[in-house]
């Protein structure tokens, strides 16, 4: 069994694709965590991510880097992004992310292009998507309790900017697959989130 779960920044869809995970019982793998790897490679190179072969030789970053911290800062989150737009890193991303989803006994993998690009054939897609004001409240509340102090109003520009760049580029942009079931998060709590999201495999595998 593959489970796709797909869905914008800060939209839950990293705590829903775990919580799925450890429910199931299969592996999961936060694909956005390969870019962010290219992304802070292409900062360590001293590189542009919008320049299609910088971002391309970031490709071939340690694989110890997935362990580092600093990936989940929202300055990496936006060279991740901005390596994401090139065909070129989409492609060198590829096999890995294939290889994970086609293990014997399923798994669960989390990002943007999941259920349209990496697993077409999955048994069951989610696109978890939350208001912009909520996301950006709930990023905002996140990074205080790291005691970080961002003005609200400048998370939700860069959530609204990180937007429109992935649902906005040419190659896998971040939408829907046609059969994918939408799970609006803005009105739930973590925990109303994930049992809906249970429900929703459930009902899924039960009508196949
Ligand atoms: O899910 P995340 O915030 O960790 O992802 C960081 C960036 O990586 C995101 O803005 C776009 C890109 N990404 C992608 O293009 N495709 C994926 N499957 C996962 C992430």
């Amino acid at each position: 069994m593959i489970i796709a779960v797909d869905g914008p920044t800060a939209s839950g869809k990293g705590t829903i694709a775990k919580a799925l995970a450890s429910h199931f019982g299969l592996p999961h793998l936060d694909t956005g965590q390969l870019y962010r790897a290219v992304g802070r490679q292409v900062q360590l190179n001293g590189g542009d991510p919008d320049d299609a072969d910088a971002a391309r030789a970031a490709c071939a970053f340690p694989d110890a880097l997935l362990d580092d911290a600093i990936l989940r800062s929202e300055e990496v989150g936006g060279f991740a992004s901005r390596v994401s737009v090139h065909p070129d890193v989409r492609r060198a991303l590829y096999d890995r992310q294939r290889a994970f989803a086609l293990q014997p006994g399923g798994a669960v993998l989390d990002g943007r292009d999941i259920g349209t690009v990496i697993a077409p054939e999955a048994e069951v897609k989610l696109f978890v998507t939350a208001s912009v004001a909520e996301r950006a409240r709930r990023r905002w509340l996140e990074m205080q309790g790291r005691g970080i102090d961002v003005p609200l109003a400048e998370i939700e520009r860069d959530i609204a900017a990180r937007d429109a760049r992935d649902m906005g580029r040419k190659d896998a942009p971040l939408r829907p697959a046609a059969d994918a079931l939408v799970l609006d998060t803005t009105h739930f709590n973590r925990e109303a989130a994930i049992e809906a999201a249970i429900e929703a495999v459930r009902t899924r595998l039960a009508a196949r």
